[in-house]
């Protein structure tokens, strides 16, 4: 019981210790991070804007699956813009932290257009994945605008 007890206190210490935001060892791990899911949901988003562009065939199944995948990875670099990691190998301009409630709140936004792009992809309707992709890519924009050195 005492074990237990000494237990649930040190596993509580270490959950009041450990924010969300720092789960990186270093600041360079949390920039890599975050730059690697930006990459990956890149990717997979370029891929089905490009099909709705007309400039990839376009293939329902593959841009479910990129529309998916892209979903997915949406969710993941927001936890590496935690504070200190501001400075390094980054385009990540010093307003974000300085305006963090609007660089949440435009991260939320694309992540919202993001799940109902993929939810439109899973129909295979070409038309309505066009007008998801452009809204999609207009939360992307927005945020760059204003986040994201040149
Ligand atoms: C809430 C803000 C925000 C939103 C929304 C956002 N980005 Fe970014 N993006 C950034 C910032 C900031 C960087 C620079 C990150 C860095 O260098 O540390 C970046 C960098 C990138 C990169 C470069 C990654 C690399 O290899 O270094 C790509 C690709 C990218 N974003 C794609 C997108 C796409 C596609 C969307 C929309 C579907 C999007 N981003 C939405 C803020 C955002």
């Amino acid at each position: 019981m005492k074990k237990i007890t000494a237990l649930s206190l040190a596993l509580a210490t270490l959950c009041v210790a450990v924010p969300a935001s720092a789960q990186f060892a270093k600041p360079e791990d949390a920039i890599k991070y975050r730059k690697s899911a930006l990459f990956v949901m890149g990717q997979n988003f370029g891929r089905v804007a490009q099909m709705a562009g007309g400039k990839m065939e376009f293939n329902a199944k593959v841009a479910a699956e990129s529309a998916a995948a892209a979903d997915s990875v949406a969710k993941l670099p927001w936890a590496g813009f935690g504070a200190g990691t501001d400075k390094g190998e980054t385009k990540a301009k010093a307003e974000i932290w300085t305006d963090k409630a609007k660089f949440d709140d435009l991260a939320k936004k694309m992540q919202a257009e993001m799940s109902n792009l993929a939810a439109v992809a899973k129909t295979g309707n070409l038309e309505n994945i066009k007008l998801a992709v452009n809204a999609t890519g207009g939360t992307c924009k927005a945020c760059h605008d204003d986040f994201r050195a040149k």
